[in-house]
């Protein structure tokens, strides 16, 4: 049965996506368009149970056009980039038929077939906790089951990539590292895993949420300036990041807390100081230091703790400095780093 409009079916898929943070991260484009870096990152994928985005997507001939409801309240479709995901995997379904339900979609009819999607953060959203991330690479992947897409998931990562450049990172468990590519059309612009969940599961994180409003200046936009206005960004991208990316995969092979510690901490100050033009903060790790740290595009803070004894001090503490508020100015969260991307559908 081909699907036409009157037709009472409806198939749905839920899909459920941890976020990810960046030890060395992507901080400027060479292609607004269709998102590519500048230089190569690395990120651990978080358990996902604590930091996840899910996401149901549902079709049926009865729809009329797409919408999207982002934790409880609709917003639109219409941003290119949405868009632009949108058309690569809708060029990529495949014939889907269910017997004993009586449906069947061909790769034609989803030229004329719309979608609902329901998402929900269980994180504070756009406050710098890489929500982007978590969004864009669970609406790429849901999207794609439903639309029985038969691509891998470095083909899904470079077209997530698409929707937000830190998402490509979040379609695998994991250390991950998303290769900046050298094809114009961004086809190896993609995401690699390096490390399964289970490689190094001593690490523990904890977010320190100090605010959980919206961030003023998004990560696109902070990154534009910071490639139009500083000159180190060149530097940064060509000579610094390349040689940081190869010591971290060592580190990260080896489990060399240390090493792994040092780079992402030289890391965010770097990056630190490029956002903002000339005030950099002091950089005080230490190589006996148990914690590492880093943050996102905001001001909550990523401790990194080198087992789960050092994070239990560390929580201790924090909770004794920063007891929490009850209207959330201060939560911890503690996160193990070992995360599979799970389909509930
Ligand atoms: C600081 O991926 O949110 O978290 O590609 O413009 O959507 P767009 O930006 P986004 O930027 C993330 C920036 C970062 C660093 C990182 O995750 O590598």
């Amino acid at each position: 049965m081909a699907a036409e409009v009157g037709e009472k079916w409806v198939l749905s898929v839920t899909a459920q996506t941890p976020t990810n943070i960046a030890v060395i991260k992507y901080w400027g484009k060479r292609d607004e368009e269709l998102i590519l870096p500048i230089n190569d990152s690395i990120s651990v994928t978080l358990d996902p149970g604590h930091l996840c985005t899910t996401t149901s997507v549902a079709v049926s001939p009865a729809f009329t056009h797409d919408r999207i409801w982002l934790n409880g309240k609709e917003v639109s479709l219409s941003g290119g980039r949405f868009q632009n995901c949108f058309r690569e995997l809708r060029s990529r379904a495949t014939d889907f038929e269910d017997e004993n339900r009586g449906i069947k979609i061909t790769k034609k009819d989803w030229e004329k077939l719309h979608v609902h999607i329901v998402s929900y953060n269980n994180f504070p959203t756009a406050a710098g906790l890489a929500s982007s991330a978590a969004g864009l690479a669970c609406l790429v992947f849901s999207l794609a089951k439903l639309m029985n897409v038969k691509e891998d998931h470095s083909k899904l990562s470079a077209i997530a990539r698409q929707g937000s450049g830190s998402a490509c990172r979040s379609l695998y468990g994991g250390f991950v590292k998303w290769i900046m590519g050298k094809e114009d059309n961004g086809s190896d612009s993609i995401a690699v895993q390096l490390a399964d969940e289970k490689h190094w599961d001593d690490l523990v994180i904890i977010i320190a949420v100090v605010s959980s409003k919206q961030k003023e200046t998004s990560s696109t936009s902070g990154m534009r300036d910071t490639v139009e206005t500083s000159a180190l960004i060149k530097h940064r991208a060509k000579e610094v990041v390349p040689k940081r990316i190869k010591e971290m995969e060592e580190a990260i092979a080896k489990r060399d807390f240390p090493s792994f510690a040092r780079l992402a901490c030289a890391d965010i100050h770097r990056h630190e100081f490029l956002r903002n033009q000339g005030s950099p903060p002091r950089l005080d790790y230490k190589d006996n230091s148990q914690v590492a740290y880093t943050f996102d595009a905001g001001p909550n803070a990523v401790l990194i703790s080198k087992d789960r004894k050092t994070a239990a001090l560390l929580l201790q503490r924090l909770l004794f400095q920063f007891p929490p508020q009850s209207d959330t100015d201060l939560n911890s969260y503690v996160i193990g780093d070992k995360t599979i991307l799970k389909d509930a559908g």
